[in-house]
């Protein structure tokens, strides 16, 4: 594919973005605190449970400096219901990080921030060209590049083709994967960038299913070594492409039993 069909596709791809982008109330603010908390929320939560707990934050801990200020126990009470509360207090601490000496040049430095939270909030608020690589992305990349791509094959894929400005173009990404580009039925007669793909029968088969591979026992053993090895144990989840639910239910549960710290 050459550099002008990459530039094709991308522009095909936000002229249907602007056209057809749900509306979120965490859009188009472009302020890294909002896209923070709103990233953070929904690491673990669906898009529509997520909108008014969001507002409802954000309404309560306007800026990042009323969110460091706050007792932990309000910040707790007003995440109440999103689960997962570890997420909340990291957020906290970052906020007071934050508060105090600004926003880091490496935000994967702050608290309960990964590299998809850090390129989502580097792409969305601060002008990086930055590919936000989730489950949603890679599905979509693979099948434009036709191979099922993983881990740093992924993200230089993904550094390679991501289009300006980042920020739009990461969210045009989900939203593609989330209404069209699915799993399983990719509506491909309706995808505005169906011209310029490889292959969209890319993962619309369920991984295979072996009784070992794709378990919840083998998602937990790969957590504890990645906890062992210093990895980012979201990463190594969703590198086994896990949803960040399934990873994020399995990490609580094995802090709960102390085998991971909690
Ligand atoms: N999931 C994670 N981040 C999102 C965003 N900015 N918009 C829609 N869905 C998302």
């Amino acid at each position: 594919m050459t550099g002008s069909d990459v530039r094709a596709r991308n522009e095909a791809l936000l002229r249907w973005y602007r056209t057809n982008k749900r509306d979120l109330p965490w859009r188009d603010i472009g302020d890294p605190y909002s896209t923070l908390v709103s990233e953070i929320m929904l690491q673990q939560t669906q898009v529509d449970r997520v909108i008014p707990r969001y507002e409802s934050f954000m309404a309560r801990f306007p800026s990042v400096h009323d969110l460091a200020r706050a007792h932990r126990i309000d910040v707790l009470e007003e995440w109440s219901g999103l689960g997962y509360n570890a997420r909340a207090v990291r957020l906290h601490e970052a906020a007071a990080i934050v508060s105090r000496s600004g926003w880091p040049e490496d935000l994967t430095t702050l608290p309960g921030v990964g590299p998809y939270t850090a390129a989502a909030i580097g792409s969305m608020a601060m002008g990086r060209a930055e590919p936000a690589v989730d489950t949603n992305l890679r599905r979509v990349i693979s099948r434009w590049l036709g191979a099922p791509l993983e881990g740093r094959a992924l993200t230089e894929a993904a550094q390679s083709v991501v289009g300006e400005p980042a920020g739009d173009w990461n969210q045009a990404l989900m939203d593609l994967g989330s209404s069209l580009c699915t799993t399983k039925h990719p509506a491909c007669d309706e995808c505005p960038v169906t011209d310029f793909c490889a292959d969209p029968t890319v993962y619309s088969s369920p991984r295979p299913q072996a009784r070992f591979a794709g378990s919840r026992r083998e998602l937990r053993g790969a957590l504890v070594r990645a906890h062992v090895r210093g990895a980012d144990l979201r990463d190594a989840g969703m590198e086994m492409g896990r949803t960040a639910d399934e990873v994020d239910r399995a990490i609580a549960d094995l802090s709960a039993e102390g085998l991971l710290p909690a």
